[in-house]
């Protein structure tokens, strides 16, 4: 056939020899060289890199490839060399005193970066992203601290927790003057109204009046005698319109007859000590450590 090449009358295009219908006939377009020659070069290349790197699914396994190479290796020398990088800081840490780390800027720099992604992960779902708080559950921003707010006081509550199991957790309970009936309900409202009015709240002056004696009596010795709190005993401050469980009248009502009682988990079961130290650190600069 090659010695008879039929030439396309209307294209000028040689044919390859098919016909169909008597006069359909088959144009001869080859790819372009250029075209052709990549694709070779691509076949070429495939081959080399197949011999190279790993490529072919096996029963059980892989190919390897004769350099060795593994994605999985390298995630894990960049992981290796990551931790080599920081166990410097975190070996400075773990031998520093809190004070101190807050003093040397690149243990601070990276004791609030490594505090604040703890923070994310284990504290937000109960003191918010931004430690904000939810009621019951308190800001952590603002200079209101329930149970002391300087360095050391930060890091027990952290380490041990408030009302748990652990034996250095924090502990006091506030009586539940309605529910075991020590106080009657109209005695309950009256020291409502006194608490309310420390911080100018109050709607009912006589009921203060009557209020202030029963406070005297039954909530100074944990809240101080004029209301400001005692971090100690871990009684809020209810003179200063910041409020755990809320600052209306039921809230404060609420509070007297039941004692509230939060809890918080603690967390040297579950977080490392250099964690926690980043930790105490990272919630102390959140604007309001002492
Ligand atoms: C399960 C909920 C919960 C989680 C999770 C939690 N907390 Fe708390 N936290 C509380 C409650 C409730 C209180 C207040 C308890 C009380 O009434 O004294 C509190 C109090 C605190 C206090 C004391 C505030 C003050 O005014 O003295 C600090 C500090 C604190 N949390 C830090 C943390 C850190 C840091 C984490 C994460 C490692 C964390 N918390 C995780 C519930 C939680
Ligand atoms: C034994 C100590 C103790 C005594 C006595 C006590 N409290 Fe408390 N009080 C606390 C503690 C501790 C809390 C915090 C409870 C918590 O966080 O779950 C608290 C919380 C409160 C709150 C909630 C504060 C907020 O920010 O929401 C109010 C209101 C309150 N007390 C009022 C009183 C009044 C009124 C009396 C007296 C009738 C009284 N307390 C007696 C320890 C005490």
């Amino acid at each position: 056939m090659a010695d008879q090449k039929k030439i396309d009358k209307v294209t000028g295009v040689e044919t390859t020899g098919h016909v169909w219908d008597d006069d359909l006939q088959e144009l001869n377009n080859p790819m372009p060289k250029w075209w052709l020659y990549i694709m070779y070069a691509t076949i070429i290349w495939s081959i080399g890199y197949m011999v190279a790197y790993p490529a072919w699914p096996l029963a059980s396994d892989y190919t390897r490839g004769v350099l060795g190479y593994s994605q999985r290796q390298v995630v894990m020398d960049q992981i290796a060399a990551g931790k080599a990088a920081q166990s410097k800081f975190r070996d400075a840490i773990a031998q520093a005193e809190l004070n101190e780390i807050q003093k040397n800027p690149e243990l601070l720099e990276f004791a609030l970066a490594g505090g604040a992604a703890a923070f994310g992960g284990n504290c937000a779902p109960c003191h918010g992203r931004g430690a904000q708080g939810f009621k019951g559950y308190p800001n952590l921003n603002d200079d209101d601290w329930i149970w002391g707010g300087d360095l050391e006081a930060v890091h027990t509550t952290i380490r041990h927790g408030i009302r748990n199991a652990d034996e250095d957790s924090r502990q006091s309970d506030m009586p539940k003057f309605g529910q075991e009936q020590l106080l009657e309900k109209a005695q309950i409202n009256d020291v409502a109204e006194y608490a309310l009015s420390l911080s100018g709240a109050a709607t009912d002056q006589e009921a203060v009046g009557r209020g202030a004696e029963i406070f005297a009596e039954q909530c100074s010795a944990c809240h101080g005698e004029n209301g400001a709190g005692n971090t100690e005993l871990g009684a809020p401050n209810l003179a200063n319109g910041i409020w755990l469980y809320g600052g209306d009248k039921k809230d404060v009502v609420q509070s007297i007859h039941t004692g509230r009682g939060g809890v918080m988990p603690p967390w040297h079961t579950r977080l490392d000590d250099v964690t926690l130290k980043q930790l105490a650190v990272y919630v102390h600069s959140l604007g309001g450590g002492q």
